[in-house]
């Protein structure tokens, strides 16, 4: 069976508390294992948090987040209209941060790719971000 939401909310950390649980709410009826709701979760957490602190650089605006299911496997979408990624290619290497002042690891897009089966990084320049991200349950 298919199933799928979506949601915004603003670009607020308190958010990325309100994103983490919304995404395992949604899919503990699939009964994942503890740690791959812990994985989920983080990688959104990362993924939403980029959003505002990058996407938006605190001056606000919109998160944007959508995931399906079908039967095991989960995809999410989660998008801003922020700034833009300038080098993906760059920002997804691990260590990379364009904010190294402000205690960011640069680790986000490698946590990530390793908690995920797959993402995607689509970005343009004062356009915005969507990163996609897969994963298949009991895989
Ligand atoms: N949504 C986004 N909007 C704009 N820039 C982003 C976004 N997500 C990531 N980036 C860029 O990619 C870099 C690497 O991201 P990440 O691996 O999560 O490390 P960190 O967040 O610790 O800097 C960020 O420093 C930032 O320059
Ligand atoms: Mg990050």
């Amino acid at each position: 069976m298919k199933n799928r939401f979506e949601i915004e909310f603003s670009a607020l950390s308190q958010n990325e508390a309100f994103a983490r649980l919304c995404i395992s709410a949604f899919l503990l009826p699939l009964d994942p294992t503890v740690n791959e709701m812990s994985d989920i979760k983080t990688a959104v957490s990362e993924a939403v948090t980029n959003s505002i602190i990058h996407g938006y650089e605190g001056i606000g605006g919109t998160v944007h987040m959508s995931a399906e299911t079908d039967e095991n496997i989960v995809y999410i979408e989660i998008r801003d209209k922020g700034r833009g990624i300038e080098d993906i290619e760059a920002a997804r290497k691990p260590l990379f941060t364009t904010k190294p002042d402000c205690e960011r690891s640069g680790m986000g897009f490698t946590i990530m790719e390793a908690f995920m089966d797959k993402i995607t990084v689509v970005s343009e320049k004062d356009k915005g971000t969507k990163v996609t991200m897969t994963k298949k349950l009991r895989g």
